[in-house]
C-alpha cells in the first residue's frame, strides 16, 4: 500500500545510490574528502557531473574557491573509512591522515584524488545553483580514470552503511 512519507524515508527507500569520495583542496594544501552520494551525470557532450552539498559542510566553499574538485568512486576495501568522511568535517580532521586513506595524484586539476578507486573524475566547476539547504555545483569532466577490477561501494539504509551490492 502507498503511503505519504517524508523526503527522508524516500531517500532512504531508493538508496543504493552511486557512492564516492569528494576532494576538495583546502588553503593548506591538504586534501579535505567528504563523503557524498548526492551526485549525477548531467551532460555527455561535453562530460558533466553535477554534485549536490549542504551548505554547512567545508567541501561547498573549497569547490566555490578553488574552481574544481575531485570525485572518486572508491572500492571496497575503504568500506569502513570512507563512511567515515561524512561523519567528520575537513575544518576538524584531516580525514585522508586519519582515516589513512591513500591518496593519488590528478592528470588535469590540482586537487589529489583516492588511491584504488573503481573511477576517478576530475571536473571544474560551471555553475553555482542554490537548492534549499544545498548548493549544486555542476562541473566539466576534465579527466576520468577507470579500473573494472576494483569493485565500487553503495550507500545503504541512507546514510547508514557501505557495502557492494
Ligand atoms: C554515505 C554518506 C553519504 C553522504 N552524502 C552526502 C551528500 O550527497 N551531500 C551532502 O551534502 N552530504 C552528504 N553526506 C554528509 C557529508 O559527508 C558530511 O556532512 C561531511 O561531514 C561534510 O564534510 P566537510 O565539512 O569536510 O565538507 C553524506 C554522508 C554519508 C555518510
Amino acid at each position: 500500500m502507498l503511503n505519504e512519507i517524508p523526503i527522508g524515508k524516500a531517500q532512504r527507500l531508493t538508496a543504493p545510490a552511486p557512492f564516492a569520495l569528494l576532494s576538495t583542496r583546502k588553503p593548506d594544501g591538504s586534501t579535505n574528502l567528504m563523503a557524498i552520494s548526492w551526485w549525477t551525470y548531467l551532460s555527455n557532450h561535453p562530460p558533466m557531473l553535477g554534485v549536490c552539498l549542504s551548505k554547512k559542510g567545508l567541501s561547498g566553499s573549497l569547490i566555490h574557491d578553488n574552481g574544481e574538485f575531485g570525485l572518486s568512486i572508491v572500492g571496497e576495501e575503504l568500506r569502513e573509512s570512507a563512511l567515515r568522511c561524512g561523519t567528520c568535517s575537513g575544518r576538524t580532521t584531516d580525514k585522508a591522515a586519519e582515516f589513512s586513506i591513500p591518496l593519488t595524484d590528478p592528470v588535469s586539476i590540482s586537487t589529489p584524488l583516492v588511491e584504488g578507486s573503481r573511477v576517478l573524475f576530475e571536473c571544474r566547476l560551471k555553475d553555482e545553483l542554490e537548492a534549499g539547504d544545498h548548493m549544486i555545483y555542476t562541473a566539466e569532466i576534465v579527466a576520468i580514470r577507470g579500473d573494472e577490477d576494483v569493485r565500487q561501494l553503495f550507500a545503504w539504509d541512507g546514510y547508514g552503511r557501505l557495502d557492494p551490492v
